[in-house]
């Protein structure tokens, strides 16, 4: 089980705290959950109406990091460290040297520096576990989503829908922003 925790602070100097999310932080994911935007559920699960399933939940809180980790990151000014968003990679069954990425960052705290912080993290993590490809699926309209996949050198492939399958190589020399200790 992976245990670590980064203390950094974003751009406009909001101290934040990231690490591994953990079975008791249940409720916690619920509740940033309902904090989501219509337009940031339809942009990460291109459904505003989404929600979060029994599954979803178990991949967040998932304690094996060869398999699946989420990063959590809290705010540290707010009582009882306010979420601010989720990154997570989960292996897939059929490429298990390839793991899906997902990130989210909650309305009042995107545009800070948070997503290219968690995803920097995903990154080296990912590769410090053996992963070859970080992959995912981002709608072709995601400016900001995309912005930050070209920082990482992600490669993208047009799909029909709307829909462009990204993929991050980690065996390349990736030019991380920020260097955060790991
Ligand atoms: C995509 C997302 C995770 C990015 O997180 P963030 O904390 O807002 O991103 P950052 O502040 O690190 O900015 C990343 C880049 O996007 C740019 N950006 C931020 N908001 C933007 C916007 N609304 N439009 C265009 N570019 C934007 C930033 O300038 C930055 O680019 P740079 O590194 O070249 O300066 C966040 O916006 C989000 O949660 N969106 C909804 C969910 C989603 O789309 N998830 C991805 C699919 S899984």
């Amino acid at each position: 089980m992976l245990d670590f925790q980064v203390q950094t602070t974003l751009d406009d100097g909001t101290p934040v705290l990231i690490r591994p999310l953990r079975p008791e932080d249940h409720d916690d994911i619920l509740s940033g959950f309902q904090r989501l935007s219509p337009h940031t559920r339809y942009l990460r699960y291109s459904s505003v109406s989404a929600k979060l399933t029994p599954d979803d939940l178990n991949t967040l809180i998932c304690q094996d990091e060869t398999k699946c980790l989420a990063l959590g990151a809290a705010d540290l000014r707010r009582p009882g460290h306010y979420g601010m968003g989720v990154a997570r990679y989960m292996r897939c069954d059929e490429e298990p040297n390839t793991a899906e990425i997902a990130i989210v960052v909650v309305d009042e705290y995107q545009g800070r520096g948070l997503g290219s912080l968690m995803l920097d993290l995903l990154i080296t993590i990912a590769r410090k576990n053996g992963f070859h490809t970080l992959s995912g699926y981002v709608l072709a309209e995601n400016r900001a989503m995309i912005r930050m996949l070209k920082r990482v050198h992600a490669h993208f492939r047009s799909l029909d829908g709307g829909m462009i399958r990204i993929d991050i190589p980690l065996l390349e020399s990736s030019q991380l922003k920020k260097v955060v200790g790991l």
